[in-house]
């Protein structure tokens, strides 16, 4: 007769039959905003390169903190932009600096209704903007970036943070936190890992997000776009010193990474969408050349299916408003 004896398409033909074998969901829950606070702003500041993502004052952060409880979201990774930088971040770990003063602010006023993540890392509060403290020789200095790390997770712990983000990609940074916080009786502040970060251009409207003044880049820290292997072993490093959430970054263009870290993890994994992620879909549908909508929820799809338990999004709130029933 020739007709065919399979047919896939019978399961595509209404929406409910699609919605039934669908295999993969979205849920607010599963999402993080990233949110950006600025040292002095008295309202919230638009950021050219992140159409609708601004740098917050401290009151319009609390409000997207309750917005971010409303909308059922997972959790705020919330960044600081100081106003004034120096050679070893001192900003980062002093109680009054504005990552600290914001991390206080928002847990106050969400207390455990949303967890609260903080970035662990040097370069929004260093003047040559790199990750970590220089050596005399000008490069990143490993081990004495630790110590300041060490001073940073304890600094956030106390400020109200649930979760330290550790995004520097320094050698032993996880094992060197954890026990740092440990013994400061600080056993239950989570460790997320920046496990396998990317040296990537896809961070480009962050760098306008923190005002970053770094010359160059980070390649000596961060990986290489080229390799795989190397998250595996990263992830394995991370995992080993305690990390309780591991983190790949960027997350549409290393959906094989993450494939691969979420197969061997035995805890949750997360995946960054940034700041490149979401300039890329604001800037093309600001053209009329897709459809905004879409493609944000087809994205975080995708970075779902691959692997990512929890993912960071610019489009938290959005995509959350799009999923509610
Ligand atoms: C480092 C940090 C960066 C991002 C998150 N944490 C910048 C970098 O590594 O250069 C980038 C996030 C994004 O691009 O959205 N503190």
């Amino acid at each position: 007769m020739g007709f065919p004896t399979q047919r896939p398409r019978r399961l595509r033909q209404t929406p409910a039959l699609r919605a039934l074998v669908a295999q993969t969901r979205l849920h607010p829950a599963e999402l993080v905003l990233p949110v950006f606070v600025r040292e002095g702003a008295t309202e919230a500041q638009p950021i050219g390169s992140m159409p609708g993502v601004v740098q917050h004052s401290l009151d319009s952060l609390v409000a997207v903190a309750h917005e971010a409880v409303t909308a059922g979201l997972g959790g705020l990774m919330v960044f600081g932009v100081p106003v004034t930088r120096d050679a070893t971040g001192s900003g980062a770990d002093d109680p009054e600096g504005i990552l600290n003063v914001a991390l206080r602010r928002v847990r106050d006023a969400v207390g455990d209704d949303l967890v609260v993540m903080a970035d662990l890392c040097l370069d929004e509060f260093t003047d040559h903007g790199h990750c970590g403290v220089l050596d005399s020789q000008g490069q990143v200095d490993n081990d004495a970036t630790l110590v300041r790390y060490a001073a940073m997770a304890l600094a956030q712990a106390a400020a109200g943070a649930h979760v330290v983000g550790l995004s520097g990609m320094m050698d032993g940074q996880v094992g060197y936190v954890r026990s740092a916080l440990d013994r400061a009786d600080l056993t239950d502040t989570i460790i997320l890992a920046y496990a396998a970060k990317y040296a990537s251009g896809f961070y480009g409207p962050f760098r306008d997000a923190v005002e970053s003044t770094l010359q160059g880049d980070r390649s000596t820290y961060q990986q290489d776009p080229a390799n795989a292997t190397e998250s595996l072993r990263e992830v394995e490093l991370d995992l080993d010193q305690g990390a309780d959430i591991v983190m790949v970054k960027p997350a549409l263009p290393y959906l094989d990474i993450l494939t691969q870290v979420a197969q061997l993890s035995p805890v949750p994994v997360a995946a960054y969408q940034v700041s490149g992620e979401y300039a890329q879909i604001e800037a093309a549908a600001a053209h009329g050349w897709i459809d905004r909508d879409r493609v944000m929820m087809e994205s975080l799809t995708s970075i779902r299916r691959a692997g990512a338990q929890i993912i960071l999004t610019y489009h938290a709130l959005e995509a959350a408003r799009l999923l509610r029933p």
